[in-house]
């Protein structure tokens, strides 16, 4: 039993009033009567009182005490007291959480996400640790935290989430749609992204993002990227691949049309070189235009097509109007134009290839003849200076 005599006075009036019936279950107004004392401690001077009016509104407010402290039958309380299981009632929730990467029950008890345990709301009210808008800084608790993140090897997300679009519609405007932690991952049963079944599972991902963005998803599921990844091919890419999962920024930023060329690149390489020779890219690289035609201004983002799908934008039939997009007045002949052509390659573009092997010869032949002319030059101006001082020497002496 622990220390009886080093708790306030109030209690030894409590334990009178209420000590003649040790093993009955008190109710909760007989435990208020000791607990809602504002000093009561126990033995380490740790405080035992609970704040009986947010008792009262939390969503347990009409639970009786023993409900969830079921070891405690009254007082004196017994040595060792188990810890309250949230289990005997909410069964489904806590076999989410048993299954998932929060399974360890000493680090992540139940109230490592819901607070307080006498002051738990429902979700739907904002004094809830788990409202939509106090998600992101509920599992920031921890996830936010570099030491954390460097002991089980993962990225302290918040940060760059909470500065993402998603984090700036919730944080900064409020909205309640905008994706929080739990919209894509889960509440419960979060699961690691390796995990086939977890929402963030690469295959999972565009069906995630598409709770919410569904119409982008379906043109994404038509695309030729979409169909690939359908059909198990994961050399293809899915949303987060080319937007991230936690720093997604608006797409019309010039910041992320700047980024989006070496984004299509990074797994098209070979069309990237050769769009990277045209002049579409240098004039994107020479002070950081924005107007130019990046990879999808010509291929579209999300329903991306081969040129042999009559519907794709590159398809012979519609290449007049993805140029005029920009090229007003573009008509047949002007989009003859390559915009991947490899002057490298002498069976694809062997005009291309021949006029690049003229330039690169005139250029090095240019080059040699005033590399010689530069020496001779500087030989003759020698020479003559020598013959000067030695006539200037002569008429001297
Ligand atoms: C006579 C006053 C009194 C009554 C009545 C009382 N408690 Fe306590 N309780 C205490 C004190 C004092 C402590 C500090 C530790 C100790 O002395 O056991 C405490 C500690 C606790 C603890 C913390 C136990 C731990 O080891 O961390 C819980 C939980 C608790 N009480 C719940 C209840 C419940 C539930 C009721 C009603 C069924 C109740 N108490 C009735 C005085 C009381
Ligand atoms: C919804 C379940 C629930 C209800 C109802 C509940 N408690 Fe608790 N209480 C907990 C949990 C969870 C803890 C954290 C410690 C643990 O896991 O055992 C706790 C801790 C405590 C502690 C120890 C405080 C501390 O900081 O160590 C006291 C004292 C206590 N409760 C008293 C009460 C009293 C008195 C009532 C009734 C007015 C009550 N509880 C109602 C779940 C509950
Ligand atoms: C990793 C954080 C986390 C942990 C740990 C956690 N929860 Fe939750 N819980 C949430 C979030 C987030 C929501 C809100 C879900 C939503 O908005 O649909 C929630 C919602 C709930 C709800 C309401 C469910 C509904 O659909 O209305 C209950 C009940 C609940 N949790 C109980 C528990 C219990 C019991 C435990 C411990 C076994 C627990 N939670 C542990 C994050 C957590
Ligand atoms: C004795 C049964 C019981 C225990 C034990 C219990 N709860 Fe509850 N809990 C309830 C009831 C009843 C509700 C109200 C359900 C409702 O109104 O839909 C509730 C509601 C909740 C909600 C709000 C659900 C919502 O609508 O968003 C959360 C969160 C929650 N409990 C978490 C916990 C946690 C965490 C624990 C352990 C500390 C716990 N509960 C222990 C019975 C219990
Ligand atoms: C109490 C601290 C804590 C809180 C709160 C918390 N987490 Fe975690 N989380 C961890 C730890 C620790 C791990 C690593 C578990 C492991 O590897 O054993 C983890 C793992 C994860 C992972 C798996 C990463 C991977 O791929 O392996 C995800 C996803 C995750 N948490 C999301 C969340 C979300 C969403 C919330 C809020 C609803 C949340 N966490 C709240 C501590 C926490
Ligand atoms: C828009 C959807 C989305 C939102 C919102 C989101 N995540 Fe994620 N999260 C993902 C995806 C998808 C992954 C899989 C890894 C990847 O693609 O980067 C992931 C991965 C993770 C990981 C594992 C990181 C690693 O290094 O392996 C953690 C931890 C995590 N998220 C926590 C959170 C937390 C905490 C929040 C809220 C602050 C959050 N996530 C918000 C989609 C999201
Ligand atoms: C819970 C719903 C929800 C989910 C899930 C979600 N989003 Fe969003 N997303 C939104 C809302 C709402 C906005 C609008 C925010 C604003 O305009 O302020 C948005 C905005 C965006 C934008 C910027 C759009 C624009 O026109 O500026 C992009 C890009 C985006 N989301 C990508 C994603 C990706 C990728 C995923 C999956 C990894 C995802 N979203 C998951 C709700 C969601
Ligand atoms: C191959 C790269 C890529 C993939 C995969 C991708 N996006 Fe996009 N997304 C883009 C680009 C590039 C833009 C900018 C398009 C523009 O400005 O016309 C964009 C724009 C957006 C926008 C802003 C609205 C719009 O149409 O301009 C949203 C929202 C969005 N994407 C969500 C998604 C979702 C959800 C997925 C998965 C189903 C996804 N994206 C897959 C590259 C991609
Ligand atoms: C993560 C790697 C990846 C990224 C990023 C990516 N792609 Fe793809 N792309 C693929 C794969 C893999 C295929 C082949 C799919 C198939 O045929 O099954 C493909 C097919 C294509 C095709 C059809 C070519 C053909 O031969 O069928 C086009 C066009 C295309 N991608 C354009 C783009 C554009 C534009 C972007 C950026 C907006 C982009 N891709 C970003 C991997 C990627
Ligand atoms: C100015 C418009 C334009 C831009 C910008 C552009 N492309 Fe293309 N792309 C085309 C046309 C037209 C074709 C079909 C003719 C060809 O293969 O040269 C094509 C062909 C392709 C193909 C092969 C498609 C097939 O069905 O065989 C891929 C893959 C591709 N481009 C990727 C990219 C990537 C990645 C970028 C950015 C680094 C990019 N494109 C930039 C117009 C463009
Ligand atoms: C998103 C806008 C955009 C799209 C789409 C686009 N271009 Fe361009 N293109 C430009 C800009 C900007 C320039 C540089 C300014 C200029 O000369 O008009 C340029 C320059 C050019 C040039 C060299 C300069 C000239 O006007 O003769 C050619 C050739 C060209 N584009 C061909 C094409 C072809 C072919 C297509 C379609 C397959 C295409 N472009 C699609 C924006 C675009």
């Amino acid at each position: 039993m622990k220390s009886f005599f080093s708790v306030p006075v109030t209690l030894v009036a409590c334990a009178l009033l209420i000590g003649a019936a040790p093993l009955r279950a008190q109710s909760k107004s007989e435990c208020l009567a000791c607990h809602a004392d504002a000093g009561l401690q126990d033995a380490s001077g740790h405080s035992v009182s609970v704040d009986e009016h947010k008792f009262g509104a939390s969503i347990h407010g009409s639970l009786e005490c023993v409900n969830c402290h079921a070891a405690i039958k009254g007082y004196p309380h017994p040595d060792k007291v188990t810890p309250v299981k949230c289990d005997t009632c909410h069964t489904d929730e806590a076999q989410g959480l048993a299954g998932s990467v929060h399974s360890n029950a000493a680090e992540h008890p139940c109230t490592s996400c819901h607070g307080d345990a006498h002051q738990i709301y429902p979700k739907t009210d904002p004094k809830s640790a788990v409202y939509p808008l106090n998600i992101p800084r509920t599992c920031s608790a921890c996830h936010a935290d570099n030491g954390m993140a460097k002991k089980h090897g993962l990225a302290p997300v918040y940060p760059s989430y909470i500065d993402s679009i998603h984090g700036f519609a919730l944080s900064k405007e409020g909205l309640l749609v905008a994706a929080n932690c739990q919209s894509c991952h889960g509440s419960h049963h979060i699961l690691s992204r390796k995990d086939p079944a977890s929402p963030t599972n690469k295959v999972n991902v565009p069906a995630t993002c598409g709770k919410c963005h569904a119409g982008i998803t379906e043109n994404y599921l038509g695309g030729v990227h979409g169909k690939a990844i359908a059909s198990g091919n994961m050399k293809a890419p899915v949303c987060s691949d080319c937007h991230t999962a936690h720093a997604i920024e608006q797409p019309t930023a010039d910041a992320f049309r700047m980024r989006s060329t070496p984004i299509c690149g990074s797994c098209h390489t070979d069309k990237f070189s050769t769009y990277r020779d045209t002049f579409h890219s240098q004039l994107g690289s020479l002070g950081g235009y924005v107007e130019t035609a990046r990879c999808w201004d010509c291929h579209g983002a999300h329903d991306v097509l081969p040129a042999s799908d009559p519907r794709s934008p590159i398809a012979s039939g519609n290449l007049v109007t993805t140029c005029s997009r920009c090229h007003a007045g573009a008509n047949a002949s002007f989009v003859k134009y390559q915009p991947h052509a490899n002057a490298r390659n002498r069976t694809l573009n062997p005009a291309l290839y021949f006029i690049r092997l003229f330039m690169n010869l005139l250029l090095a032949s240019v080059l040699t003849f005033f590399v010689i002319h530069t020496v001779l030059w500087l030989i003759r101006s020698r020479v003559d200076q020598i013959r000067r001082k030695a006539v200037e020497g002569g008429k001297n002496a």
